[in-house]
């Protein structure tokens, strides 16, 4: 099969080359264990891994550790070649006894290198759900990891409440509009921190206040509109520059949950806790594997109701050819997409 494999370190242009490789089996998978960096062999300490499904893929998700990966910023090492891609929909050929049920049915799944989502056929893992009642194969690739990780970080882990006031950084994002709409949804007054003129529209129609911060200094124009006052919460997977001056914009007792790293990692200032401020780590695989499962079905079963009551979508904005990968992620990782952007994967011949 023809799938999007990176060698090498730098740009996704540059380094995704369309490969042909064997499909993965069930023998392949066999002596495999799950590392931090994805699929390692088993051996002395490390079982292997028995939680899978072998996914015919329909489409999938682009993100930006599709990007960073690549470029060998992504805090975890990965081992090369990989094929990239973490998520997606399609239908299960094979799985192991406990998935056996799932034989035939339309599911959503990550997916972990070297077995990315980014080819014809991939190895879904862990989180896996068979496709919500009327969601489309669009909405389907781009739903998973962005929505699961949105209410891990702002309800379970962050604790947004209703009434509360909560800055959304990279709201525009990927993982930030599953965050906006999760915090409206919960009955909290959301500021939607974006760069330029469409992003803000659409947290807008998401229904966050908005703050644009190519028109200058972000946090001064935070204190404006909530009357000079801080927040209770500031929601940042962005962290870099623009997460550490969100500091001073926490009330005493606020929270900053640190859920992503897109403007990069730099060290925490020391006198966070002379403000009796609590910075919040989330992670959502960073738990025992079956606290992870109790966690994912709760969430499930929240995002499953919000979308039944139309008060949460998966944001997928943007639909694009297999052959388009390499410049969709160049659009990506210079911040220029909306909401989440998915691929459609070719059967037959490739692209
Ligand atoms: N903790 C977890 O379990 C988990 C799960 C999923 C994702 N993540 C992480 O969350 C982060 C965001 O992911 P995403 O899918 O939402 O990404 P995304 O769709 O690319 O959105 C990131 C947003 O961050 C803002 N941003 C600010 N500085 C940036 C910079 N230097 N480079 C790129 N973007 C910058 C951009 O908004 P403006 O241009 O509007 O400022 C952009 O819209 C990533 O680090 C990802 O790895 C973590």
């Amino acid at each position: 099969m023809k799938a999007w494999r990176v060698h090498d370190f730098g740009e996704p242009k540059d380094r995704f080359v369309l490969d042909e490789v064997p499909e993965p089996t069930p023998a392949a998978l066999a002596g495999m264990s799950m590392g931090l960096g994805g699929w390692i062999p088993a051996g002395p300490g490390l079982e292997p891994f028995d939680d899978w499904v072998i996914m015919r893929m329909e489409m999938a998700a682009l993100a930006l550790p599709d990007v960073t990966m690549c470029r060998g910023t992504y805090p975890v090492p990965v081992v090369r070649p990989y094929v990239s891609g973490q998520e997606g929909v399609g239908i299960v050929e094979d799985a192991v006894p406990s998935r056996r049920h799932l034989l035939g049915k339309r599911v959503v799944a990550c997916t972990i290198q070297p077995w990315g989502s980014l080819a014809p056929v991939a190895v879904g893992v862990s989180m896996i759900f068979e496709v919500p009642e009327g969601m489309s194969s669009e909405q389907a690739a781009g739903y998973l990891i962005a929505s699961h990780t949105a209410h891990h970080a702002a309800i379970r882990r962050g604790g947004v409440a209703s009434g509360e006031t909560v800055v959304a950084l990279g709201a525009a994002g990927g993982l930030g509009s599953a965050i906006v709409q999760l915090c409206v949804a919960q009955g909290a007054r959301v500021i939607a921190v974006v760069g330029g003129a469409e992003k803000a529209a659409f947290c807008r129609g998401l229904g966050a206040e908005v703050v644009d911060h190519t028109e200058g200094d972000y946090v001064a124009a935070v204190r404006q509109l909530v009357g000079g006052g801080g927040v209770d919460v500031v929601m940042d997977p962005v962290q870099g520059e623009m997460g550490a001056v969100s500091d001073g914009l926490l009330v005493p007792g606020g929270r900053r949950v640190l859920c992503g790293h897109a403007g990069g990692l730099i060290p925490h200032d020391p006198d966070f806790y002379l403000d009796n401020h609590s910075l919040v780590g989330v992670d959502l695989g960073g738990y025992p594997r079956e606290t992870m499962r109790q966690f994912h079905l709760e969430t499930q079963d929240v995002l499953t109701r919000l979308m039944a009551e139309g008060r949460y979508r998966p944001t997928v904005e943007r639909r694009v050819a297999f052959d388009e990968v390499p410049a969709a992620l160049e659009d990506l990782g210079a911040r220029r997409t909306i909401g989440r952007v998915v691929v459609e994967i070719p059967q037959h011949g490739g692209i």
